[in-house]
C-alpha cells in the first residue's frame, strides 16, 4: 500500500473536482441570497466559502462558472451569506437544484425572508446568523469566480450565544464533504489550547524543542 500520484495536467472531465472537493473538507456553506436586477429573489449554497479578514470583516464565496448568484452580485453589488445549521440542511440542498433564473428558491423552500438592515437582498429568517455584504472585488481564476464581500452588517440569533460567544453546539453548523456527504461540525467536539513557544521550550524532551 502506498500513496498514489496524480498529475493535474492529465486530469479528464471532473477528475480534479472530485479529488479537490473530497480532500478540502469539511467546507463551511455560504447560503447566498441575492436579488436580480429586476428585483426577483435568489438563494443558493456555495461551499467554496471562507473568512478573509477580521479587521475589517471580509468574507468570500466562489462561483464555479457563471450562475445566477454571481450574475446578481455583479448586477447589484450586494449579497447575504446565511449560515446553515443542521435543521436547515435539507432545504439548503433543495435550493441547489438547477432552477431557472426567474424561480424563487425562498418560495420553493417555504422559507420566510427577513429584511436586511443595510442591503436589499433579504436573509433567511430561520438561519441562525447572516452576513450582509457589499462586493469588495471579484476575481476570476480558472473556472472560479471569487466574490469578496465587505461585511456591512451581521446578525446572530441570541439562542446560539452562550456567555457572549457563539457556542458551536448551539449553532450546530453543517459542513460539506466530497460527493453527497455532509458532516455536523459540532457533534464531535474537542478542545485544544494552543501552546506558546516558551511553554514548549520549558519542557525539554517533548517535541523538537
Ligand atoms: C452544499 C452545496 C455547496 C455548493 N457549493 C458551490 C460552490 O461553492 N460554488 C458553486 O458554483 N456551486 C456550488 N454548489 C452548487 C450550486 O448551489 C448550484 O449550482 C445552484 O443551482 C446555483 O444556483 P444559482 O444559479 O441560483 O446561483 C453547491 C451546492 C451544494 C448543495
Amino acid at each position: 500500500m502506498g500513496h498514489i500520484d496524480f498529475d493535474p495536467s492529465r486530469f479528464e472531465g471532473r477528475d480534479g473536482y472530485f479529488l479537490l472537493t473530497a480532500l478540502v473538507v469539511p467546507r463551511p456553506i455560504a447560503w447566498v441570497s441575492t436579488v436580480a436586477a429586476d428585483g426577483s429573489r435568489n438563494l443558493a449554497p456555495h461551499s467554496y466559502f471562507n473568512a478573509i479578514s477580521s479587521n475589517p470583516l471580509v468574507v468570500h464565496f466562489t462561483s464555479t462558472g457563471v450562475k445566477d448568484s454571481l450574475r446578481n452580485v455583479k448586477a447589484t453589488g450586494e449579497f447575504v451569506i446565511n449560515i446553515v445549521s443542521a435543521p436547515l440542511a435539507e432545504v439548503m440542498n433543495l435550493t441547489a437544484a438547477n432552477f431557472p433564473p426567474d424561480e424563487d428558491e425562498f418560495r420553493w423552500g417555504n422559507l420566510e425572508e427577513a429584511p436586511s438592515s443595510t442591503i436589499a437582498p433579504p436573509r433567511v429568517a430561520a438561519a441562525s446568523a447572516a452576513f450582509e455584504c457589499t462586493v469588495n472585488r471579484i476575481i476570476n481564476i480558472g473556472n472560479g469566480h471569487m466574490v469578496f464581500g465587505d461585511v456591512t452588517h451581521l446578525v446572530v440569533d441570541e439562542d446560539v450565544m452562550r456567555d457572549g460567544r457563539v457556542a458551536p453546539d448551539l449553532l450546530d453548523p453543517i459542513g460539506r464533504l466530497g460527493g453527497s456527504w455532509y458532516t455536523r461540525a459540532a457533534t464531535d467536539l474537542f478542545k485544544m489550547k494552543r501552546p506558546t513557544y516558551e511553554e514548549l521550550r520549558s519542557k525539554p524532551g517533548e517535541g523538537a524543542g
